[in-house]
């Protein structure tokens, strides 16, 4: 099988050719036809806890990054019960199970890291489903309980990155009301989506926001210290819930002693990936995928990814081969 790693964080991902493993009696091959590429990816080679953890826990040999993958059941342990050769899937790979990440042309995971996708799902809508769809569903139902609450109110801070416009259509779909944070390019496209939008580079978002709560949940979906956590919970109902996406040191008192600060932890198995599936094959989610780039030129999608202005999600295709940003799909 063909992986992109990276043998140290100052070098960039390169192709390599790495023999494919014999499946455990419980494990499914999949033949990965479309992933996509989640800021954890360039993270984890940058060092830091999820690299240390990764090496601790991890599998063995080189990194290889990625979680999201879309494709077909090429192959299934004996064990395996509930999928067959053939059947069409959107999964995340797990490395404290030691497995290897998504960025391959296959992938070995277990049954309960799968979900069938109907023949109306393509692969690269499926593909930006798992880690996004996760973290915004566990916000949502999990931490706010927005499913039970009638017209509960969702405020999102980094409406237009890709955890960000799967929450917003995950919260229409339980019927709540959301209100996004972005900038000014992407307030037509959070409207859009069912969304009060507001616009960050016009003045304090969190004072505008506030004309709009209070609110069951506030998700802190933008990667670096924006929205400070204090002013976040300010805008919360008595029972509401903050949930923070990147775990900021500053942070880990709240984390460790307050019950409406979370953090949130974007794992997704198989009940998840099944209700998202049912929602994006209903079209309640409409995956938005900004570009899409031949797995040989995964590096160019970090480059963009970590610039934090992506607009939904990349995409990365094994079948593409190599390529520059020339080769850039849209
Ligand atoms: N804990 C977990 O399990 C978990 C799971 C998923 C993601 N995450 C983390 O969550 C973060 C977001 O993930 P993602 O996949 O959504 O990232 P992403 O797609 O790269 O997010 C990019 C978006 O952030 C927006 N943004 C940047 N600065 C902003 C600001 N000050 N206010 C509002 N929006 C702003 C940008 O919009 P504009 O261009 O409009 O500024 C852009 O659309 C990442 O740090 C990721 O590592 C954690």
């Amino acid at each position: 099988m063909i992986v992109a790693t990276s043998k140290s964080a100052a070098l960039p991902l390169t192709l390599m050719e790495l023999p494919s493993r014999a499946l455990e009696p419980d494990e499914i091959r999949v033949s990965v036809r479309s992933i996509a590429v989640n800021p954890v990816d360039w993270k984890m080679r940058r060092g830091g806890p999820l690299r240390l953890a990764h090496r601790f826990i991890g599998p063995s040999g080189p990194l290889v990054v990625g979680v999201d993958f879309a494709g077909e059941i090429s192959e299934i342990g004996p064990r395996v019960q509930a999928f067959a050769v053939g059947t069409r899937v959107v999964g995340a790979t797990d490395f404290a199970r030691k497995q290897l990440g998504s960025y391959a042309s296959e992938v070995v995971v277990k049954e309960d890291q799968l979900a069938a996708l109907p023949e109306s799902l393509s692969f690269d809508d499926a593909a930006c489903l798992p880690v996004a769809g996760a973290t915004a569903h566990q916000a949502l139902i999990d931490f706010a309980h927005v499913d039970q609450k009638p017209g509960a109110s969702v405020l999102i801070l980094g409406a237009s990155g890709g955890v960000g416009l799967c929450t917003i259509q995950l919260a229409r779909k339980f019927g709540a009301k959301a209100v996004g944070v972005c900038s000014t390019t992407n307030v037509a496209l959070v409207e859009s989506l069912g969304a009060k939008a507001i616009d960050y580079t016009r003045g304090d978002a969190l004072a505008a926001a506030r004309s709009h709560g209070p609110y069951d949940l506030v998700l802190h979906a933008v990667g670096t210290l924006t929205y400070p956590l204090a002013a976040c919970r300010a805008l919360l109902k008595p029972d509401g819930t903050v949930a923070l996406v990147v775990q900021r040191v500053a942070d880990y008192f709240a984390l460790a002693t307050s019950r409406n600060v979370r953090g949130s932890l974007g794992r997704a198995r198989s009940p998840v990936l099944e209700v998202l599936v049912a929602a994006a094959a209903a079209r309640e989610i409409t995956p938005i995928i900004e570009a899409t780039f031949p797995l040989g030129s995964a590096e160019l999608a970090h480059e963009r990814s970590s610039a934090g202005k992506v607009v939904g999600k990349l995409l990365l295709h094994p079948s593409l081969g190599s390529g520059t940003i020339g080769e850039i799909v849209k």
